[in-house]
């Protein structure tokens, strides 16, 4: 296995980082122009999005062709002299393999439009009539999941855009056709991959309606999804690759099995429970307020249990279908800075490899956009018009997408107060938020106490504390609902690491074995620890070694 655990990984997404060549657009020259900050904050790894040939539906996670370069985001050279780039400053570049599905322009699909049955068998095709879908489930970006095809007579699946058709795994050539593409970038030299939703593609045997749900339940975890996974990663040879798997809907026990080094699947994967502690009643598109106990619950399951199943998490916040941390769960208002450092502190020290969202490191917010015309996301586009439809008006609608939708993080990074954020000669694809004037690299370069400074730090601490990537977890403090409390530890080495998520002061006695111990990092000057108490500003993060 690849040693990640000391590692720490940046997120890319392609369009929005770097525009080198005034499209408005961002490229992979972009990315190379910028490696040099990369190199400054200190991350091992780069993630990037999708930037394969694309019809672009779904931003690059529509893929019609895996081992071609959509020229609005550069050419093969631009690929290799990044890889090259990188390579000289020690960072390893992970690219991103969107294995569920391809784009409808894909040529296998194509072929398979034009009545070709081997390129049918490709995907998930079935016969009926025009009026009935084969089964109820549902698109996760909303509607039908199923899309007819008149002059074939048959529906083919589409778990998300119906743009994007669902690979059909259970065929062997699907399967070895998805290895060949893992060779050929093994073979640019990349040295990771991020595997797209991965735990959806194992359809079952029987396609049957959900009475009770949106039909997640039969392909969630699928029924041969770690063998599916476990020859892909062998045959292809990546076994000491860094991999990342996203899982949808999973479940902990699944996830053990997916990076428990003894399976021979993934290094770590991605879960998200902790990332719908806002959604009313499981619902992205209904508001509510962060149930911080559910999240303190859900961190203490996922962290100690992948512990005890010698498992390992990928640990974030922020990706690009979710908004941004800072205005989510701390107070971009008031504490932005303050919030902004707890978060990080607070996944940074955990068990398991961090992944820093570009612009997570500035502090950088939700767009605060307030008409529909701003929004480019087809999954926002989409849950617009639904939620028209179901009975909100459009300023209601407006207010759910302006906390929930995906354009959130995937604004342009804010290199500088300059005319579009530094981003682009051109104006850009999606706009600033109005703050980037405030909120950019060159300001954070600038002051030795941003938030950038404090990712620095906390990366560098991973670093030289090997308790950090390999001591154990231990939760404490399991009723106090809004901080999160856990210890580290290995034979030599310990830390508290104590993370409010409150606007208020919060008092607790201090843990016994804290007693004595000093500030390693915090985000305010110094820890207010008084006759064995500690006092908790607001979003106070305070770690003692
Ligand atoms: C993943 C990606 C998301 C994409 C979807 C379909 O969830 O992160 O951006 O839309 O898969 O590929």
């Amino acid at each position: 296995m690849a040693d990640f655990k000391d590692k720490v990984v940046y997120q890319i997404y392609t369009k929005s980082f770097m525009d080198s060549n005034g499209d408005g657009l961002g490229d992979i020259p972009g990315v190379t122009m910028r490696l040099d900050y990369l190199k400054e904050l200190g991350v091992d790894y780069i993630w990037m999005t999708p930037f394969f040939k694309s019809p672009l539906n779904d931003n690059g996670y529509d893929v019609a062709d895996y081992t071609a370069i959509d020229p609005v985001f550069g050419t093969m050279e631009d690929v290799e002299e990044l890889i090259t780039q990188a390579d000289q400053r020690g960072i390893g570049l992970m690219f991103d393999m969107v294995f569920n599905h391809t784009s409808t322009d894909h040529v296998w699909f194509q072929k398979a439009l034009a009545g070709d049955r081997e390129y049918q068998d490709y995907y998930i095709f079935r016969d009926g009539r025009p009026d009935t879908p084969p089964t109820n489930w549902e698109s996760k970006f909303g509607g039908s999941a199923w899309e007819y095809v008149p002059h074939l007579g048959k529906w083919y699946l589409h778990l998300f855009d119906v743009s994007q058709a669902d690979l059909n795994w259970d065929n062997p050539k699907v399967r070895e056709e998805l290895k060949d593409v893992l060779r050929f970038w093994k073979n640019k030299g990349v040295r990771g991959f991020r595997f797209d939703v991965v735990n959806l593609i194992s359809k079952p045997p029987i396609f049957e309606n959900d009475p009770a749900g949106d039909g997640r339940r039969f392909y969630t975890d699928g029924p041969h999804v770690h063998e599916y996974i476990h020859e892909l990663v062998t045959d292809a040879g990546i076994e000491d690759y860094v991999t990342v798997g996203e899982m949808s809907s999973t479940t902990l026990d699944n996830c053990v099995r997916y990076s428990n080094p003894g399976e021979k699947e993934l290094s770590m994967v991605f879960n998200f429970h902790h990332l719908k502690v806002d959604y009313k009643d499981g619902d992205k598109w209904a508001l509510m307020p962060a149930d911080l106990p559910a999240l303190k619950n859900l961190f203490r399951t996922w962290q100690e249990g992948m512990q005890a199943g010698n498992g390992w998490n990928a640990v974030f916040w922020c990706n690009h279908d979710q908004p941004r941390s800072v205005s989510r769960f701390g107070d971009e208002q008031h504490y932005r800075t303050e919030s902004a450092k707890m978060l990080a502190a607070c996944i940074h020290l955990m068990r398991g490899t961090p992944y820093i969202y570009q612009g997570e490191e500035l502090g950088m917010t939700n767009a605060h956009y307030t008409s529909i015309g701003q929004y480019q996301d087809v999954e926002s586009l989409n849950y617009y018009r639904i939620l028209l439809e179901r009975g909100k008006s459009e300023a209601e609608a407006l207010e759910i997408l302006s906390r929930r939708s995906r354009d959130n993080s995937r604004t342009p990074m804010q290199w500088s107060s300059d005319e579009n954020a530094g981003f682009s000669s051109a104006q850009p694809w999606l706009a600033p938020p109005e703050n980037y004037k405030e909120i950019n690299v060159r300001a954070a370069l600038a002051d030795g106490d941003s938030v950038f400074r404090f990712y620095q730090k906390l990366i560098q601490l991973r670093k030289q504390l090997p308790v950090i990537s390999g001591g154990k977890i231990e939760f404490l403090y399991p009723y106090e609902p809004r901080v999160v409390v856990y210890r580290r530890f290995d034979e030599t080495d310990e830390l508290f690491v104590l993370c409010s998520f409150a606007g208020e002061e919060t008092t607790l006695e201090l843990p016994e074995r804290a007693a004595g111990k000093t500030l390693l990092i915090g985000n305010y000057e110094a820890a207010a620890i008084r006759g064995g108490k500690i006092t908790l500003r607001p979003y106070e993060c305070v770690v003692l070694r």
